[in-house]
């Protein structure tokens, strides 16, 4: 019996040593820390719980029978993140280059399976080389085994995606299919088809980093949400996202303690928007004053940045904003900007998230460009977004909300749950001289018509009178306003019709 523990205790040791101190060793050399590294830093200090650890292959091709490692190349189970279940896998390099068998998959699939039982998170570190060529279609068939799940676990727990090597072919679409994507800078990239491939077939040169890396899929494709300069910053950072969403869509978002008081005046909020309304002001900073202790998780900071997205604390409860920023193109909507709003937008919804919207917006941006690229199916992903999600949703207009944008921007018409304008709004169909242009084309004295103009819609009475507004707040008072709204609509209950799904422009 004791040669039979020692035989187990042998293959455990195995598995943890992985393909070897000269591939861990190379693993470092680029900067790189290990699967179990990986793990280690971003679970709770003793709590990850091992799965499939004795799992070997079943390949007989080209002599992989006599080439086996224990656990095969990914480490799979359940651990916590600050004292909360999550279901994690990392991929592990230096065993056959991370690259996806039969059993590989099996293993991720187990515990997706698992976290879909208990409701609870999947956290996937991504490195490896891609399907394991030994084993041809077992290893596709491997992957949509994967793309199944994610697709069925797409709006019933969160799942997150760090990508920490390569990732490529295939490989690239589990991530594609999970809530968000980060990476890890110089040591991430991720494509469809590789620089050898691009060039044999469009004849173009181009490195893995300008094809695929983390700067590419930040701020030009908008494939990723965020980039990290290490492994130890992008798993730590990771951390701290996990802390504002909740286990699964059968919760509420987390509400932690705060010391910061519900009643904070920030008295630099009644002046922050400049008089005149063409000069530029940093919403990021509107929105850190009114929110806990100015903590701001911000998606996808270095795409679309005339829009902003992220997780914040109110009073202690976890909520998604959305908000325009002036800094940026003065915050107009764009194919881009709707795109990343309406993602955010469908996964605060689907995951319970009140939303809280600033709006500061001067319209879509106008172009053969834009048109031509379908602004119009673009722009309406996140009005639907918006007009579908039923979760509290409360809109605070600091400045321009003009044109269809208005309507776009979760206004009451949407079923706002509560609207607010501070009083620097202004709330009409365009601005005071394009207007102006329009209906008075013929007359000469078009300043009387503008100074008409501007007093008639340059701010937030005419929508207040109407009742689209609900109210128009002093700046320094949204914080304490807001947090009384989250408590009253905790208890909100909407539905929309009964459908199979929904029909959302592509
Ligand atoms: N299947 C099987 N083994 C693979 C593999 C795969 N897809 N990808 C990598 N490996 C193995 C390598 O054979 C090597 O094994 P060894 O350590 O026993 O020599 C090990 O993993 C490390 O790979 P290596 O190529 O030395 O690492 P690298 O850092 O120089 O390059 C890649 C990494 C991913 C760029 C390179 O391995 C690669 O191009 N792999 C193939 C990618 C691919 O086309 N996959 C199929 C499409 S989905």
């Amino acid at each position: 019996a004791s040669d039979l523990v020692s035989k187990i205790e042998k293959k455990r040791q195995a598995s943890i040593i992985g393909g070897g101190q000269k591939r861990i060793d190379s693993q470092h050399a680029k900067g790189k820390l290990t699967a179990r590294e990986r793990i280690d830093v971003l679970l709770d200090p003793e709590t990850f719980r091992e799965y499939d650890a004795f799992v070997e292959h079943t390949c007989v091709d080209f002599g992989m029978e006599k080439n086996k490692i224990t656990g095969d190349g990914v480490v799979t189970g359940v651990g916590k993140i600050n004292g909360r279940t999550v279901y994690i896998f990392s991929q592990d390099f230096t065993t056959f280059g991370g690259s996806l068998s039969k059993t590989f998959a099996k293993k991720i699939c187990k515990i997706m399976d698992k976290a879909m039982l208990v409701g609870a998170p999947v956290i996937g570190l991504n490195d490896s080389g891609g399907a394991r060529i030994q084993e041809g279609v077992d290893s596709l068939a491997g992957y949509a085994e994967i793309f199944q799940r994610n697709v069925l676990a797409s709006g019933v727990v969160p799942q997150i995606s760090l990508i920490m090597g390569p990732c490529a072919g295939g490989a690239v679409y589990s991530p594609a299919l999970t809530d968000f994507v980060f990476m890890v800078k110089n040591t991430s990239y991720l494509f469809v088809t590789g620089p050898d491939v691009v060039k044999t077939v469009t004849n173009e040169d181009i490195t893995q980093d300008e094809l695929g890396g983390a700067k590419v899929h930040t701020t030009k494709s908008g494939v990723a949400h965020g980039a990290f300069e290490n492994d130890i910053e992008a798993l730590s950072m990771l951390r701290t996202l996990m802390s504002y969403l909740p286990q699964s869509n059968r919760d509420a978002t987390p509400k932690t303690f705060t010391a910061d008081p519900p009643s904070r005046a920030d008295d630099a909020l009644d002046t922050i928007v400049p008089p005149d309304s063409t000069k530029p002001y940093d919403m990021v900073s509107v929105i850190k004053r009114i929110v806990d202790d100015s903590g701001f998780f911000e998606i996808m900071p270095d795409f679309a940045k005339n829009i902003i997205v992220g997780f914040a604390r109110i009073g202690g409860k976890s909520v998604g904003v959305v908000a325009n920023q002036p800094l940026i193109s003065s915050g107009v909507l764009d194919i881009s900007s709707s795109v990343k709003a309406a993602r955010f937008v469908r996964f605060c919804d689907a995951f319970n998230f009140p939303i809280v919207t600033f709006v500061d917006v001067p319209g879509f941006l106008p172009g053969s460009k834009q048109e031509h690229n379908g602004i119009i199916r673009e722009g309406a992903k996140l009005l639907y977004a918006y007009a579908e999600c039923t979760v509290p949703k409360i809109t605070v207009i600091t400045r321009k909300a003009y044109g269809g944008a208005y309507d776009v921007m979760s206004s009451k018409h949407l079923r706002g749950d509560i609207n607010y304008a501070w009083p620097t709004a202004e709330i009409a169909v365009m601005g005071a001289k394009g207007a102006v242009e329009i209906i008075f084309r013929n007359s000469s004295d078009r300043s009387q018509a503008e100074a008409e103009y501007v007093d008639k819609f340059a701010n937030p009475l005419p929508a207040a009178q109407r009742g689209f507004l609900d109210d128009i707040i002093i700046p320094s008072t949204t914080r304490s306003r807001i947090i009384e709204d989250l408590e009253v609509l905790e208890s909100k209950r909407l539905k929309n019709p009964y459908k199979k799904h929904s029909n959302l422009p592509l």
